[in-house]
């Protein structure tokens, strides 16, 4: 893709992974991604902030060639991850008087992935300033968006904040901007997937990251997936939603089912919380796609797990979404575990709740059935339904 202006002096030199399809072998990409480096070109000095995965490296030095530059003073390193530092090594190989200019923690951890050598790396500190000539960069910490040494970069005159991973979102787009309505839907969709997926579990911290991006008031974020973002209240506002205690209306019945059993149970759910009208999301963890799952684990006010009890445990697919759902902390108000079991339940509820310790919401009496549900069983789920939905509503209200 070729270079895009932002403004004058400030250009999009990243690179466009169109069909990439996971990140971190983890994370679901159905809009592929893109790994956004920067080029700020002052009057005495030139910055590059953030570079990209190192496969992508010549589709970066395409983009500066095409602004035919000569000379890179300082590689601005937001975030250590090799998706935005990777090439960093390559660039230094093709510009060697540039100097990668970090924080302290970073800087140790570009030298551990990419033996970065340590006098190429100059450090800054919290509030420092440097001077591009007419344009000014200044660093601001902001651990946790997403690894423990990420910064922002803030470009003063332009008032654009370049936000590395925090606030991005995986699309691959020819598109500079936020701005038409045909990516909007698809940018605030792919901002709260990768919202769930990466940022989640950092929700405390980046509360506190809102509130400098509201002193600093930028008219422009620049992360390094996706589109650059002019509409800036439209993102910080559904961030601060997501990140507060506010949850919807929702269960959401991740299973899985062996023969029909739990499968009938959890329809017979479905049903009875969609009567007391709670949003209900059922997804089959044999087949869904797990990025869903994490978005609607943004908001829900609460989860039912359903399992069928295999090998003395819960089902492997339903252990491996627990253990995910562990990892991201969501802000679930309630949860509970639902299944059927052949000859000992007990072992599937125990080993769920062993593997959901970090997830801090009341747990409800679980509900078991063996073999087939039974006509009492039903009439166990539909007063289960009842009492979930009159929580999930108080719960919906009141925060
Ligand atoms: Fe886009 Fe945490 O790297």
């Amino acid at each position: 893709m070729a270079v895009k202006r932002i403004k004058e002096g400030i250009y999009w030199v990243g690179a466009i992974d169109w069909d990439r399809v996971l990140f971190d072998e983890l994370v679901t990409l159905p809009e592929g991604t893109s790994y956004n480096a920067y080029l700020v070109l002052g009057n005495k000095k030139t910055a590059l902030i953030d570079t990209v995965e190192p496969y992508k490296k010549e589709e970066l030095f395409k983009n500066l060639e095409e602004l035919e530059v000569e000379k890179i003073d300082y590689i601005i390193s937001n975030h250590a991850e090799q998706d935005h530092s990777g090439a960093i090594p390559y660039v230094l190989e093709r510009f060697p008087e540039a100097k990668v200019i970090t924080n302290k923690k970073c800087k140790e951890m570009l030298i551990d992935l990419l033996e970065l050598p340590e006098d190429k790396i100059e450090v800054i500190e919290e509030g420092q300033e440097l001077s591009l000539g007419n344009k000014t960069l200044k660093f601001f910490m902001a651990p946790w968006v997403h690894w423990p040494e990420t910064m922002f970069t803030w470009l003063k005159e332009d008032r654009i904040l370049f936000t590395c991973d925090f606030l991005g979102s995986h699309i691959a787009t020819s598109e500079l901007f936020d701005t038409t309505d045909e990516n909007r839907a698809k940018v605030y969709l792919e901002t709260k997937r990768y919202y769930a997926e990466i940022m989640m579990p950092f929700r405390n911290f980046i509360k506190k990251h809102l509130n400098l991006i509201d002193a600093l008031k930028p008219e422009i974020i620049a992360p390094s997936h996706g589109v650059v973002i002019k509409d800036v209240e439209f993102i910080t506002g559904a961030y601060k939603r997501w990140v507060s205690d506010q949850v919807k209306p929702m269960v959401i019945i991740p299973f899985v089912s062996m023969h029909e059993s739990t499968r009938h149970m959890v329809d017979f759910l479905t049903s009875e919380l969609a009567k007391e009208e709670i949003i209900v999301r059922p997804y089959n963890l044999i087949k869904a796609d797990i990025g869903n799952v994490a978005m609607d684990l943004v908001d829900a006010a609460a989860v039912v797990i359903a399992s069928p009890t295999v090998l003395a445990g819960a089902h492997p697919s339903v252990i491996s979404f627990a253990y995910l759902m562990n990892g991201l902390r969501p802000k679930t108000k309630f949860i509970s575990v639902i299944g059927s079991y052949g000859w000992n339940g007990k072992v599937m509820v125990n080993h769920i709740q062993n593997t959901l310790k970090n997830v801090k919401a009341q747990w409800l009496e679980p509900l078991l059935v063996k073999g087939l549900p039974k006509k009492e069983d039903y009439r166990k789920l539909k007063a289960f339904a009842k009492e979930l939905s009159a929580k999930v509503k108080e719960a919906s209200i009141s925060t």
